[in-house]
């Protein structure tokens, strides 16, 4: 919950103060079309705008990757940050003034980590390049790591001893408690603390706008553990998290491909040597999280992971959580026993930028990988690699993609394509087609949906809900919420409604269809797309009764006249359902 005082009318003040037009407009470059703006989608990668905002409605939807909400929602999603950030800063823009933070908020634990983590900052600063940072200078001189560097990544120097940020932090009033919460400090046995970082070289942790929210430090020598990270804290999750990120996503999304390395000092090289498209995983193994969080700024990968086993392993399971989160990777091929840091430093720019050039498809590494593995002469062995080629390449989401590689890896391993597809065209004797209708639940979202655009007709829908028992949780708790706000005379937003569908695919697609209904549909129109909906329910209804019959016929194996009569209703539904509209998509199998 979020501490911070902010009533519901404010809010709305900020929402109506904030124009989603002139907002949206200061991030992205959109245009007029018509009665919307377009653009090209900050939120993926594409060629053509896909991306709408609409002034009326004060929202925005991409019918490419279908990111939907209003303006608070765009700023929280363009600048990563929390909905109270994101307020913070529309506030601040439109000139609304915002309540005082509570007292005990989140909010306010928040901002004392976050200038307990600046004060941190700054003192491992002030120790690089004191006398006791000496050997630190020359170590990260050692390593190529330049002054500009140190600077804009927050590279420091926690100096030798138990207490150093801990007392110098105490006399700032930074309690030992938040040094605790930051990760800073750790409690021995007798409840004393004394400092996490003793003697290493510090590497500070930045969100993607900027925030420090960690640190890790390395040994200066060969000691182990090399590299100490502080534990999760409330600002640090690790799995949320991409070293580098901050400094690098800019580039990232004008480049529109991302670098992927394993460690703080190969993200270091690459910035100096100007590929500044990088991020590190950090020692962790890849996350879906932080795939998702690349996915904002590009959806090319170039996996750069070291030369060895781990690296290997990593690269294996790097590139299926890339695919599944609708991420395209490349592989490049280090020299065995290389990192990116060491390529790049000893061999140059060129001879990286030629790993890049040279960097294999993840389908072309993932053939070339079974086949060392295993011989294609031997059949057993030839069935695991067109097991393993047909399950990679049906993780391809683009189809026409899809197709292309089922071609080529067709004729590399000389399999027919319906192999690879995996058999999954089974064919039947007797085909029955029947029109596919939407399922119950999306005609409920649509019609919530539709009914926050014209809440005078409540008690109707109400009413068309309780006659054909349709209620499921999530359509209860919008009816609910726009009851209220019919109750309390209130604007109802209807990117708040799309926001409480659960399911991010029906979310998309309820956002879809606001966008596509007309601006200034009337009530004669309300009560068209009323009765469609309400046609709508009959034919999903009619349809689980053919497919009841379906079953009994089954049951009765061909038995005569039984039989005869099931098949009539059965043809009689079909074509009801064909008439009913006429308008629900393609005929399915069943
Ligand atoms: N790592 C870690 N803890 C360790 C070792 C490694 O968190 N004990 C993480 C660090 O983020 C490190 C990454 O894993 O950057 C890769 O580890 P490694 O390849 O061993 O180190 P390098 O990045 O090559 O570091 P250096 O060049 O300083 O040896
Ligand atoms: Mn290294």
């Amino acid at each position: 919950m979020v501490r911070y005082y902010l009533s519901q009318e404010k809010i709305e003040e900020i929402r109506e103060a904030a124009d989603i037009i002139e907002i949206i407009g200061e991030y992205i470059p959109i245009k007029k079309a018509g009665k919307n703006y377009t653009g090209l989608c900050p939120f993926h990668s594409e060629k053509k705008p896909s991306f709408t905002v609409s002034p009326t409605k004060q929202l925005y939807h991409c019918f490419g990757c279908g990111a939907s909400g209003n303006v608070i929602t765009f700023v929280m999603k363009y600048e990563t940050i929390s909905f109270i950030e994101a307020v913070e800063m529309l506030a601040k823009k439109c000139g609304v003034k915002l309540g005082k933070k509570l007292a005990e908020g989140e909010d306010k634990i928040r901002q004392e980590l976050l200038n307990a983590n600046d004060f941190a900052c700054k003192f491992f600063k002030k120790n690089l390049i004191q006398e006791s940072g000496k050997r630190a200078i020359s170590y990260l001189k050692k390593r190529g790591i330049n002054p500009d560097t140190i600077d804009k990544f927050g590279i420091g120097y926690a100096p030798d001893g138990w207490d150093n940020l801990l007392l110098a932090a105490q006399k700032e009033g930074i309690s030992k408690d938040i040094l605790h919460s930051c990760g800073l400090v750790v409690e021995n046995e007798k409840g004393g603390f004394y400092d996490s970082f003793r003697n290493r070289i510090i590497f500070t942790f930045h969100n993607s706008i900027g925030k420090k929210i960690g640190f890790a430090g390395r040994i200066l020598g060969d000691e182990m553990p090399k590299y100490l990270n502080i534990s999760e804290t409330p600002l640090y999750k690790k799995r949320y998290f991409l070293y580098g990120l901050y400094q690098g996503k800019e580039e990232i999304r004008k480049m529109d491909t991302c670098l992927v390395v394993e460690g703080y000092t190969d993200l270091l090289a690459l910035y100096q040597f100007g590929f500044k498209n990088t991020v590190a995983i950090s020692g962790t193994s890849l996350t879906d999280e932080q795939a998702k969080l690349i996915r904002k700024y590009t959806r090319n990968i170039y996996i750069s992971f070291d030369a060895d086993k781990p690296g290997k392993e990593a690269t294996l399971r790097g590139i299926s959580i890339f695919i599944k989160n609708g991420l395209t990777p490349y592989i490049m091929a280090l020299r065995k026993g290389k990192d990116p840091d060491e390529i790049v430093r000893k061999e140059g720019k060129e001879a990286f930028q030629k790993l890049i050039t040279k960097a294999e498809h993840f389908i072309d590494f993932k053939l070339r990988f079974l086949l060392s593995k295993y011989d294609l002469n031997n059949s057993v062995e030839k069935a695991e690699v067109v097991k393993e080629m047909s399950r990679t390449i049906a993780e391809v989401k683009d189809l026409t993609e899809r197709q292309i590689w089922l071609n080529t890896i067709s004729k590399r391993l000389s399999v027919d394509e319906s192999i690879l597809v995996g058999y999954r065209k089974k064919t039947k004797s007797k085909e029955q087609f029947i029109p596919v209708v939407l399922s119950l639940k999306k005609i409920c979202y649509d019609l919530v949906t539709l009914l926050a655009m014209k809440p005078e007709r409540y008690e109707e829908v109400v009413g068309i809900f309780e006659e054909e028992q349709l209620l499921d949780d999530i359509t209860k708790r919008i009816l609910t919420y726009i009851g209220e706000k019919i109750t309390e005379g209130k604007e109802i937003d209807v990117a708040d409604v799309i926001n409480l569908i659960e399911d991010g695919e029906e979310r998309k697609r309820v956002s879809a269809t606001v966008f596509n209904i007309k601006e200034d549909f009337d009530k004669d129109d309300f009560q068209k797309m009323l009765n469609q909906y309400i046609e709508r329910i009959k034919a999903v209804k009619l349809r689980e009764k053919w497919v009841k019959i379906k079953k009994e016929i089954q049951k009765k194996e061909r038995n005569g006249e039984a039989v005869r009569a099931l098949l009539q209703e059965q043809r009689k539904i079909a074509s009801i359902l064909k008439t009913l509209g006429g308008n629900f998509g393609s005929e399915e199998r069943v």
